[in-house]
């Protein structure tokens, strides 16, 4: 099982770094991460990488993997990796086959890798296939999560993570729901993001390999994934997915009964983080299905879809497609 160690300060963060980490440790940090200095702050080898969603591929895996044999690094190197959830994944995978698994621990420095990427084991990259189509299932020796690194983070990199984090309390954990909505403006606290990261790390511990109870993760992503394909991705992932959650608030609705006073809540929030909650649908309802039959939860004429009961009470719940388009093109 993966540790996690909670620090409060970017300062703190270079002193556990140094006092835990052998001096021929390799670091791979993000090249956004170059204000905080840590080449100069660290006594190690470090190396900076300017990986996006659109090189988060074979091409960049390659890099790191070159980067590894350069270094000589051998299966009992170590391995820092700090940055958003694209080099977490990319350095996850190319360290979990490199010379068949090195072991590797994560500084997630946005929030979505904080309360997502970086717990799970989960790791991949893009092909033309579609998005993190290779991969594998490795977990990482540790997880250090700094919540200094958050303040350098851009505006529209910080509500993705919040929607994330929204979620997690949807279909796990009501304080975090009533925390986020009630509190002014959108910062959220440490305590917040720690139990976020606990409902991530609470599912994954009980289905590591993604059997059941990790479909629950998809709250929101089968109306967002439908959204970012008929946008043809114009939309990013975070805003599909904000207004996906709303939809399925909607179907929770008319399905199972989820108090209408949650949906506002919820609109509330989305309109105080300025994110959209209505999407206009581009494409006729045929195609809608077709872009759902391709969901990985579809069968030829139904998807399972995560749906509430009320916060904290999620269901996955076997819906057949027109049932899900006839709600969102409404
Ligand atoms: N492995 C998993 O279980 C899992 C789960 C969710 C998402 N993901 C993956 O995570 C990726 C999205 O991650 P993301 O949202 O972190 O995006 P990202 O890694 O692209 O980071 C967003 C941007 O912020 C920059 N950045 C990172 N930290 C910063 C900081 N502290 N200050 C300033 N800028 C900083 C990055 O360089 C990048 O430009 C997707 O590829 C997705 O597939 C993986």
């Amino acid at each position: 099982m993966t540790n996690n160690i909670y620090l409060e300060t970017n300062s703190g963060l270079i002193e556990y770094l140094n006092s835990n980490y052998k001096s021929d440790t390799l670091f791979i940090i993000d090249s956004n991460l170059t204000d905080i200095n840590i080449d100069e702050k660290v006594n190690a080898r470090v190396f900076y990488f300017d990986i996006n969603e659109d090189t988060k591929n074979l091409t960049s895996v390659e890099k790191i993997w070159d980067l590894l044999f350069e270094q000589n690094l051998n299966r009992s190197s170590e391995i820092v990796i700090i940055g958003g959830g694209v080099l977490l994944d990319v350095c996850a995978f190319a360290s979990s086959t490199f010379k068949r698994g090195i072991s590797f621990s994560f500084v997630p420095s946005t929030l979505l890798s904080m309360v997502d990427a970086s717990h799970g084991g989960k790791n991949g990259f893009n092909n033309s296939y579609g998005k993190n189509q290779i991969g594998t299932f490795t977990l990482p020796e540790r997880v250090i999560i700094c919540y200094e690194l958050l303040d350098t983070l851009h505006i529209d990199n910080y509500k993705d993570g919040l929607i994330e984090l929204i979620k997690h309390g949807m279909i796990a954990n009501e304080k975090i729901f009533n925390s986020m909505i009630t509190q002014a403006g959108f910062n959220v606290d440490f305590e917040t993001i720690k139990q976020g990261i606990n409902v991530k790390m609470n599912i994954v511990n009980e289905d590591f390999l993604e059997g059941n109870k990790r479909k629950l993760l998809n709250f929101g992503h089968t109306v967002g994934h439908i959204i970012e394909k008929d946008s043809n991705y114009e939309v990013t992932h975070g805003q599909a997915v904000a207004m996906g959650i709303y939809y399925e608030l909607l179907i929770s609705k008319e399905q199972l009964g989820l108090p209408k006073d949650i949906i506002n809540s919820y609109l509330n929030y989305l309109n105080k983080i300025e994110y959209n909650y209505k999407y206009n649908f581009l494409s006729n309802s045929k195609k809608l299905i077709e872009i759902l039959k391709h969901d990985k939860k579809s069968s030829e004429e139904n998807v399972d879809i995560v749906l509430l009961y009320e916060i904290g009470n999620p269901k996955v719940i076997n819906l057949t497609f027109n049932e899900v388009i006839e709600v969102i093109q409404n």
